[in-house]
């Protein structure tokens, strides 16, 4: 056990949130952490903080027998995967804030630690601020979870309030979110709703019990949204938010997915601006719970990763408690509430709706509103068109389809 006196943190990365990190044990004395020091990848990049703690080696970090905890704060994902295994066989304490790496190896992820019994924590990766992996880890365990659902991406949430509020334009929006902090270095991953969806497939794993593979999350974004529906979105006191969501369909069956949804001032998604995130929960008895929490950026991001340092001190661990309770995969046999907009150029054939309560033409674009079965709608070839925007019309619970066939 990593002893609360004598932490000595190797970490990698020094970009946003490791610089956050520095800032932040510089301010809280309570914490005897260390950073020993700091390995990166740029030669040229000049660093706020004394050379001496730098280097380019991450051997000197993983072989240190004076290093007892691991915080990997990089981008490119593979690279981050090899650092955490290395680690983690080395016996050391690992904290991560890097999703993508832990959505796209959750498996082996697992394995590592049943393999060397080290813990491996990664608040930071979800939401944040918002300690929302502890809560699903530790809570929710007779009370059956029925449903989640969340605005899991800061930079998305922050782009959609300032062109809807401010009216300042997509690009602009995206260029100060990148400025401050918030979005990934290639910002396709959010506005393209991949970065929600790996937020997802590991809130997935401690919600459900359930690893799935990040490509079997359907994903949209936000990249398709065009003036039109914008337009209308605003007219009818609609905002346009990124939704992450999973709902339980039946015992063992799980609906997930990643969409732009119209919500009105009714949802509790409604309120969550700028970079903030918001994940409401619901169980069969204590009904609806809401956490919210600044989603991104240098300190929101820095207090979670202080938070697992500090968790390692008194041995805390992911017992992934949900995998041995439960036996549930996912499903995408069920029906959504859509709103779809396209132009005459690609059309949307009503037939493959279950229903439509409308449809409109006109020369600035058309749109169809219907309910549609979600495997169908996901294997369109309409759907898969850039220039066809879909978003859900409806927070409810999705029905399960009855199929006359
Ligand atoms: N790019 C991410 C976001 C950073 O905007 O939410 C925090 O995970």
């Amino acid at each position: 056990m990593i002893n609360r006196q004598n932490i000595n943190i190797g970490l990698f990365g020094f970009g946003v949130v490791g610089k956050g990190l520095w800032d932040v044990l510089e301010q809280t004395p309570g914490l005897k952490a260390n950073i020993r020091r700091i390995c990166v990848k740029n030669h040229d990049k000049p660093r706020p903080i004394d050379l001496k703690y730098f280097t380019f080696e991450k051997d000197e970090l993983l072989f240190d027998p004076g290093i007892n905890i691991i915080v990997e704060l990089i981008d490119d994902s593979e690279a981050a995967f090899e650092i955490v295994k290395v680690a983690m066989s080395n016996g050391k304490g690992v904290v991560s804030a890097n999703k993508k790496m832990i959505a796209e190896h959750l498996e082996e992820l697992l394995d590592l630690q049943k393999k060397y019994q080290v813990p491996f924590l990664y608040e930071a990766a979800c939401c944040a601020s918002i300690p929302i992996i502890r809560n699903l880890e530790e809570y929710y365990d007779n009370d059956l979870l029925v449903s989640l659902a969340g605005i899991v991406n800061g930079s998305t949430n922050y782009i959609l309030s300032k062109t809807a509020e401010d009216k300042i334009s997509y690009e602009e929006a995206l260029m100060l979110a990148q400025q401050k902090g918030y979005a990934e270095s290639n910002p396709a991953l959010d506005v393209e709703g991949y970065d929600a969806k790996y937020k997802l497939t590991i809130l997935l794993a401690h919600a459900f019990g359930i690893t799935a593979e990040p490509e079997q999350i359907y994903n949209l974004g936000i990249q398709r949204l065009g003036p039109m529906e914008l337009r209308i979105a605003a007219e009818k006191s609609y905002k346009v938010k990124l939704i992450a969501q999973a709902c339980r369909l039946s015992d063992n069956k799980v609906a997930a997915f990643v969409m732009p949804q119209l919500v009105n001032e009714k949802s509790l998604f409604f309120s969550v601006n700028d970079v903030f995130n918001g994940v409401q929960t619901e169980t069969s008895f204590a009904d609806k719970q809401f956490f919210m929490g600044k989603g991104a950026g240098a300190f929101p991001t820095a207090s979670a990763v202080l938070s697992d340092i500090s968790a390692l001190t008194y041995d805390y661990r992911y017992e992934y408690k949900k995998m041995a309770q439960q036996s549930s995969c996912l499903s995408n046999d069920f029906l959504i509430d859509v709103f779809v907009r396209y132009n005459n150029t690609g059309d949307v054939p009503s037939s493959d709706f279950i229903s439509v309560t409308e449809k409109y033409k006109s020369l600035e674009g058309n749109y169809i509103v219907g309910k549609i079965h979600f495997e169908k709608l996901i294997n369109s070839d309409w759907a898969k068109n850039p220039d066809i925007s879909i978003l859900l019309t409806s927070a409810t619970v999705p029905q399960t389809v009855e199929l006359s066939v």
